[in-house]
């Protein structure tokens, strides 16, 4: 890394405003998979588990972390499942092969559980129908049993069920990375483009207040991006409001500097999916912009070794259950920082996922709950970003690697909270060494001091578990803000939240 200073400059300015955050950019994920529903979210025999069987500690942490939405069923999961098998009475539920993760769904919770578990968490359900096996037929009879009120076959059913008001679920998505050989029922740009507009025109006409997302690429990488988005938006930009993008990042190669510029891999794909659908939107002549939901986006590769050798056709296998470094928190950092810089477009995402699968939230069975490091970052993020990014400039040392140019070392993002007056400067120091950040505020600095929060540890490699939490924030020496400025020290490799706030 060729750091030529200890020193950087980051200038904000209340007047340059990127755009409102839409707080279901803190949105997460929870899938049929592996240990997430059942031993994560809902264990019966568990202590702390309520007459639901939904685990107490567990709901606590997820109201703790902050996150707003949560998407559901899958996923993978998703394009092999009937809904209908996940409702009703639990003993005439079948036991079915889940071919997307080699295992068996024992259908003990569903779709009502699902949404019960939301409001007992404090968030709003995001829910994801079935196009890889099933079309517009399944996803209209899921709308009209969820949202409508009463008097139809399929809403009196749910009311049967127990729950007579309806759900109201607002935001669904069409399918899932239908562009990837993986997906069961994996089809063309232009098959999906067909299906996701017919699907999306009955689940609007039955219920007019809903949002739809329509699946992109499954990363940036794979041959048919962009195409697949200028294609899929070209039939359904119309019936659609976002369009989806899926990323994951790991470090494979153990390659520290590569590894925490993979922010700008996502910098880049958001970039370009912003030019596909405004490409569509020119050619059509539209008043109407299509934004982003990354409902998709996280570190994922410790796992995936053993993975290889879980036993295929079990109930709640335990499968992507990475344990995350001090490293993976400070990259995780980074890609919420370039969320926040796209708040303009990117206005749903979700950290894929929630509880014990590639997840913030571990729950050991018949244990604690416990913060894996990556916790910290979005936890900041998601109860702190509140209101308007602004544009922040850096003047600071920069890095090159074999992948990336000209990185900054110093990462960041600055919000203004207009009710609270107060302003948050959430930034990442990529290098080893530790630097001295001005921070210059303008006017938002009249009056002000700045509280410091950091996430810092010598080892990049430190984990959290069960029995110990080693990386975990510190609540750093108040400093006063002089004449709209302020010195800060970023530690090396350090996330770190600097909260500049009103003393008058
Ligand atoms: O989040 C794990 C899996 O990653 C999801 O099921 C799938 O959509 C993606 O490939």
């Amino acid at each position: 890394m060729n750091q030529t200073k200890n020193q950087t400059r980051i200038v904000v300015n209340r007047e340059f405003t990127v755009g409102d955050i839409d707080p279901r950019l803190f949105g997460s994920f929870l899938e049929h998979l592996g240990r997430a529903v059942y031993e994560g979210i809902y264990e019966p025999d568990h202590p702390e588990a309520d007459e639901a069987g939904f685990r107490g500690d567990v709901v606590e942490l997820v109201r703790e972390i902050g996150t707003t939405v949560v998407r559901y069923p899958g996923g993978n999961f998703v394009s092999g499942y009937n809904w209908e098998d996940g409702v009703g009475p639990r003993e005439s539920r079948p036991r079915r092969l889940d071919l997307a993760w080699r295992s068996v769904e024992t259908n003990e919770v569903g779709l009502n559980e699902f949404v019960q578990w939301t409001r007992k968490a404090g968030v709003d359900p995001y829910l994801a129908v079935n196009l890889g096996t099933r079309g517009p037929e399944e996803a209209l009879a899921l709308v009209e049993y969820c949202n409508h009120p009463g008097g139809t076959a399929r809403s009196d059913l749910r009311a049967a069920h127990g729950f007579r008001e309806p759900h109201g679920v607002k935001l669904w998505c069409l399918g899932n990375e239908m562009d990837g050989p993986w997906q069961i029922g994996h089809k063309t740009a232009g098959e999906y483009a067909r299906v996701a507009t017919e699907t999306a025109k009955v689940m609007k006409w039955a219920d007019p207040a809903i949002e739809l997302v329509a699946c992109g690429s499954s990363g940036r990488g794979i041959a048919t991006f962009p195409e697949w988005e200028a294609t899929v938006l070209e039939h359904a930009y119309d019936q659609v409001d976002y369009i989806s993008l899926h990323s994951y990042y790991g470090n494979g190669d153990n390659d520290l500097p590569t590894y925490l510029a993979r922010s700008l891999d996502m910098d880049a794909f958001i970039r370009s999916v912003i030019a596909a659908a405004d490409y569509v939107k020119a050619r059509k002549r539209s008043r109407k912009t299509i934004n982003l939901a990354f409902d998709e986006w996280n570190v994922w590769f410790h796992s995936k070794e053993q993975d290889r050798k879980v036993e295929p056709w079990s109930v709640a296998p335990p499968l992507l259950e990475d344990i995350y470094t001090h490293e993976d928190a400070l990259l995780v950092g980074c890609l919420l920082i370039t969320m926040l810089r796209h708040a303009d477009r990117v206005k749903i995402a979700c950290l894929a996922q929630l509880v014990n699968v590639i997840a913030p939230i571990m729950a050991v069975k018949g244990g604690p709950a416990w913060r894996q490091t990556i916790y910290y970052p979005f936890m900041h993020a998601a109860t702190l970003a509140r209101g308007t990014v602004l544009q922040t400039h850096v003047h600071g040392p920069v890095y090159d690697t074999k992948e990336f140019d000209q990185v900054d070392v110093i990462e960041s993002v600055a919000v203004h909270d207009p009710h609270e007056e107060v302003t948050t400067v959430f930034c990442v120091n990529r290098g080893r060494e530790p630097l001295s950040a001005e921070i210059e505020l303008g006017e938002l600095g009249t009056e002000a001091k700045l509280l410091h929060t950091a996430l810092a540890h010598d080892d990049p490699k430190a984990t959290n578990g069960p029995d110990r939490e080693n990386v975990v924030p510190t609540v750093l020496r108040e400093r006063m803000v002089a004449n709209g400025r302020v010195d800060v020290p970023l530690a090396g490799l350090s996330w770190n939240v600097l909260r500049v706030v009103p003393t008058r």
